[in-house]
């Protein structure tokens, strides 16, 4: 199984967003039975609530499942767990990697690192710039990107 998750600053708006996404594409795929795909929020605010109405709306315009998702918290057992663990900025990648013991062999990069020669390193968020078709377009691009990446990794 490879275990992947994605994790921004509150667990609402962008890693739900790009869970949903990528999980779409796995399914796509033929692949759900080799992955877990999970997402998680560096900071406590938001616990057991549903993603945030922008992301729901933005996911089911575009036909993308998402059922089933609630707000949690990343934790140090994470970084053990999770194969790829995929920040959306670099705050969330710098709260990760001081997470990071070593005792964990996990790939901690962000998301849009995935995209060769993107024009922008970190997923705006859109709790506070209000776009969420950028976003979309963004994750969804990375996430092509990324399922990619994996594949050939893991031979998969
Ligand atoms: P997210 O967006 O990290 O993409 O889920 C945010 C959601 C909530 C907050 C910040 C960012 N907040 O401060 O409550």
């Amino acid at each position: 199984m490879v275990k992947v998750l994605f994790v921004c600053l509150g667990n609402i708006c962008r890693s739900p967003m790009a869970e949903a996404i990528f999980r779409k594409k796995v399914v796509e795929a033929g692949m759900e039975k080799s992955f877990v795909i999970d997402s998680a929020g560096t900071g406590d605010w938001h616990i057991g609530k549903r993603p945030h109405d922008g992301t729901l709306k933005i996911l089911k315009d575009n036909k993308v499942d998402s059922t089933n998702m609630l707000a949690r918290q990343v934790k140090k057992e994470d970084l053990k767990q999770f194969d790829y663990i995929i920040a959306m900025d670099a705050e969330n990648l710098g709260n990760l990697n001081k997470m990071k013991g070593k005792d964990s062999a996990a790939e901690v990069r962000r998301l849009l690192d995935y995209i060769p020669e993107a024009k922008i390193v970190d997923v705006p968020d859109p709790y506070f710039t209000g776009n969420f078709e950028e976003v979309y377009e963004l994750v969804e691009e990375a996430c092509n990107e990324l399922l990619t990446y994996i594949r050939k990794k893991q031979s998969l």
